[in-house]
């Protein structure tokens, strides 16, 4: 794994081309190692983990091999944490240190119980904490390893600049902003405006998120804000393809995703595999197309569909990213063992067991997407297509 490939670097060498970096946003779910490799073959340059439970992570060794699985071929990378703590962002952060290349702070998530639990966006109002989990970081592990915040446009932009100003003083190597105010929901005009007097205002790299679904709205906002990366979610979910200019999901993309999964043997689970398929097919096929795909249950009946219905033949391109060797990740102990495993059903703030079911003993270590599956709000997961008929 080139983890020495330094951020600075990379928005070094696109700011040198004229361009911008090309990035997959975290998505709960779904920017896992398959789909990550996927996007890089069609232009994306950098990727982010699903969101992870810095709290969980450092707790939990099922938690640790469920939410973070790495192929020596996924980078450069950055492993994106929620935290609300100094010490769990740290020691989060220097576990997966040997296979990243890079760690993020979520400030951005809107979640109903990550802002009672003091995560997400609640932290924008406290950029004294941010500060802390940022410097934690920032003096204990290498320069090289970058550490960077992802936050969303505050309704006052004078504050949003400020909190940027905050951040870059503290050594962030680049700001993620997401051109929505926490009250917006995605479907919602980004504010265009508050992302360029940001960009104009910061020295630090930014990349710039919201309501990218072609390569031209990403081209079109990146000439508008003059930023350093324009990363994309919804639309790379939908079409994988978005940065190599593809308006809809090409017949190659999910040829390569079928071989993706072959070569995945059980690290890819048929729901991740399945939904990938559901966003992606969501332009090509018609609603009663649609119904009949998102009901099938196995792996088998889901290839044989595309084989019989979207392919037109069964060849498997050849292509640049490859999967590559799965990596068996060994997390240092002397950190893990002073994060005792706490219970989580016990009512603490930190306690993401709303039913009392995931005690220490009985946990299958699933506790963010289990919460995920029980929450009162997906605000990440906007979309009620599965609605029909899932
Ligand atoms: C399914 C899904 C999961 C998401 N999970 C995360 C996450 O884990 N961390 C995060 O910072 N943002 C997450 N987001 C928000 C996106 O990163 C992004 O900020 C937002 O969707 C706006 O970008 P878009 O308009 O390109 O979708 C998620 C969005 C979606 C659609």
């Amino acid at each position: 794994m080139s983890q020495e490939i330094s951020l600075k670097d990379l928005f070094l060498q696109v700011k040198n081309k004229n361009e911008y970096l090309k990035v997959c946003a975290p998505m709960v779910r779904y920017s896992r190692v398959q789909f990550r490799t996927l996007v890089k073959n069609y232009g994306v340059d950098l990727c982010f983990t699903p969101m992870i439970l810095a709290d969980s992570f450092c707790q939990n060794s099922k938690a640790r091999y469920n939410e973070f699985l790495t192929t020596d071929t996924d980078s450069p990378l950055i492993v994106q944490f929620a935290a609300n703590n100094a010490n769990d962002f740290l020691d989060a952060s220097k576990l997966v240190h040997p296979y990243a290349n890079g760690v993020d702070l979520n400030c951005g998530c809107p979640q109903r119980w990550a802002m009672k639990d003091g995560y997400g966006c609640s932290l924008l109002s406290k950029p004294d904490i941010i500060q802390d989990l940022v410097l934690g970081v920032r003096n204990n592990l290498p320069s090289h390893f970058s550490v960077s915040v992802k936050i969303r446009i505050l309704q006052d932009i004078k504050k949003t600049i400020e909190l940027c100003h905050q951040l870059q003083s503290c050594g962030v190597d680049f700001i993620t902003v997401h051109g929505r105010t926490p009250s917006q929901k995605s479907g919602e005009k980004v504010n265009v405006d508050a992302l360029r007097e940001v960009c104009a205002s910061v020295q630090v790299p930014i990349i710039v998120n919201g309501g990218v679904k072609t390569l031209k709205d990403a081209d079109d906002l990146y000439s508008a804000v003059k930023c350093n990366g324009v990363m994309a979610a919804s639309g790379l979910l939908t079409n994988p393809a978005l940065f190599d200019g593809s308006t809809k999901t090409p017949q190659t993309c999910i040829k390569l995703w079928m071989d993706l999964k072959n070569k995945s043997n059980d690290h890819i689970t048929f729901q991740c595999y399945h939904h990938h398929l559901v966003f992606m097919l969501e332009k090509i096929l018609t609603k009663p197309e649609r119904q009949e795909f998102n009901c099938l249950s196995t792996f088998e009946s889901v290839d044989e569909y595309l084989k019989m219905n979207i392919l037109n033949d069964h060849t498997t391109p050849d292509y640049e990213h490859s999967l590559g060797n799965f990596i068996k990740c060994e997390f240092d102990e002397g950190i893990t063992s002073q994060h005792g495993k706490k219970c989580r059903g016990c009512g603490k703030s930190t306690c993401y067991c709303i039913c009392n079911r995931y005690d220490c003993d009985k946990t299958d270590g699933k506790y963010f997407s289990s919460f995920l599956e029980e929450s009162d709000s997906l605000d990440y997961m906007e979309t009620n297509m599965f609605a029909e008929t899932l």
